[in-house]
């Protein structure tokens, strides 16, 4: 099967070119293919870009065991719908993935149910370190150096030190200083007001555990990926002669503050939490200045009945997070729009350095040999966000009567169009990612 993708602007590794880009057998095998006027399909792309599909490298599918939120199926539906043509997914479910059988069995789940392209983390727990050292078919660790959703928080200081000392697969982590955050908690007992949240999750506790997550990777010479950046004061930590730590924003933390609890409340409930809006400024100069390379959602889908429940500071409340995989590349198209950033910068954000991060085979990027994991967007489509138009299964989103000029029209996962004009090809399946950690990672490539 050949397709012709023809007259798109097509954003390539170190330009935006207008070219034709010839797709065979999954993979990108020609670009500017002029000689090539014959494929079995030919697409006409004049007015859209053509972009590599995003790579979402932090999302909670909740599959197994919290279906009732979400599933492996229905989130990779509103993934070809947003134009994320590769995932990876967190540890939280239940069972937890923290031993390798489990994590087979959610790569055996995903192969079946998954209309794009998956991989999933192991993650750590205070005993399991000799899982970690011999897992492979996974982009790396995931750490809860704080607590969140689930019963996964690793913070004693021994098991850290194990866990950085005895593996060698990247290790990324969710950074908020648990003492930090109950000594705060303590003093908020009995609060309902979700703004408390950010003052319980302050910033202290998110730049203590960042400095002390540094800390561990350089002092064991181990590569380290922060996740969920949400304050300025974590941003120059981040500056990093070694070549060994990345870090990622999230769309939540860089469009919504504190401000914005008195309009969205419980919705915008997250962990990290909100801050403030210089907070917001300080993540996007990082993104400008290359100290936060990724862009990921964090999509954290949960009930509107659960997130409905009174704010408490312990469990019992409204949960944390919010679903965003289908929203986000909109939402950072909304951006270039508004001339906060560029097309090639939101590509670089949300493809390109994913992929390198995390030593992904062949993809994140339009060139020859590439998976043909490709999306169409027009930047001139302006359409409403809706709860009712979701394909996430909890079908609400905080960005909920927001209007957005830039949109996906058109996803190919490996070559198989998945995602049209409003349509999803259900019958669609991806194909687990592949990881190379030899390459070394984002600064080595
Ligand atoms: O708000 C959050 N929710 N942050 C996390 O790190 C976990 C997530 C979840 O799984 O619900």
């Amino acid at each position: 099967m050949k397709t012709l993708i023809r007259h798109a602007q097509v954003v390539l590794p170190h330009e935006t070119a207008s070219v034709s880009v010839l797709v065979e057998n999954g993979k990108i095998a020609a670009i500017d293919a002029a000689a090539h006027t014959t494929a079995d399909e030919i697409v006409d792309a004049r007015g859209l870009h053509l972009i590599p599909g995003v790579i979402d490298d932090q999302v909670h599918f909740r599959e197994p065991g919290l279906t009732h939120k979400e599933d492996l199926y229905t989130a990779s539906r509103a993934c070809a719908k947003g134009g994320v043509t590769t995932f990876l997914e967190m540890p939280n479910t239940n069972p937890t993935t923290t031993s390798v059988a489990a994590l087979h069995d959610k790569l055996a789940l995903a192969a079946s149910k998954c209309l794009v392209n998956y991989g999933f983390y192991i993650g750590a727990t205070t005993t399991n370190v000799a899982e970690l050292a011999h897992a492979h078919r996974t982009p790396g660790i995931k750490i809860f150096i704080g607590s969140s959703t689930g019963n996964m928080l690793v913070d004693e200081q021994a098991a850290l030190e194990a866990i950085f000392a005895e593996t060698t697969l990247p290790i990324c982590a969710h950074c908020e200083d648990e003492t930090t955050v109950r000594e705060n908690s303590a003093k908020f007992a009995g609060t309902t007001n979700v703004a408390d949240h950010s003052k319980i999750r302050d910033h202290r506790a998110a730049v203590i555990a960042t400095k002390r997550a540094i800390d561990l990777a350089h002092r064991h010479n181990h590569r380290f990926h922060v996740l969920h950046v949400s304050t300025a004061d974590e941003v120059p930590l981040l500056a990093d002669h070694r070549k060994l730590i990345t870090a990622e924003a999230c769309p939540h933390h860089l469009l919504f503050s504190i401000d914005d609890y008195a309009r969205l409340g419980t919705l915008v409930q997250m962990n990290p939490s909100l801050k403030t809006k210089d907070d917001c400024r300080g993540l996007w100069q990082g993104l400008q200045d290359g100290l936060i390379q990724v862009i990921a959602t964090d999509h954290a889908p949960h009930t509107l009945e659960e997130k409905q429940k009174p704010y408490s500071p312990d469990h019992g409340g409204s949960p944390s997070g919010l679903p965003a995989v289908e929203n986000s590349l909109a939402l950072m198209l909304n951006e270039v729009n508004q001339g906060r950033c560029t097309l090639q910068q939101v590509v670089h954000w949300m493809c390109d350095a994913p992929a390198r991060v995390w030593d992904i085979v062949d993809k994140g990027r339009i060139a020859v040999g590439y998976d043909a994991d490709l999306v169409l967007v027009d930047l001139q489509k302006t359409a409403e966000v809706r709860n009712e138009t979701q394909e996430t299964k909890s079908r609400w989103t905080p960005w909920h009567g927001v209007t957005l000029t830039g949109w996906p029209v058109r996803t190919w996962v490996m070559g198989q169009e998945v995602f049209r004009d409003g349509q999803i090809h259900a019958n669609i399946r991806g194909s687990e990612a592949r990881f190379d950690h030899a390459r070394g990672g984002y600064w080595s490539t």
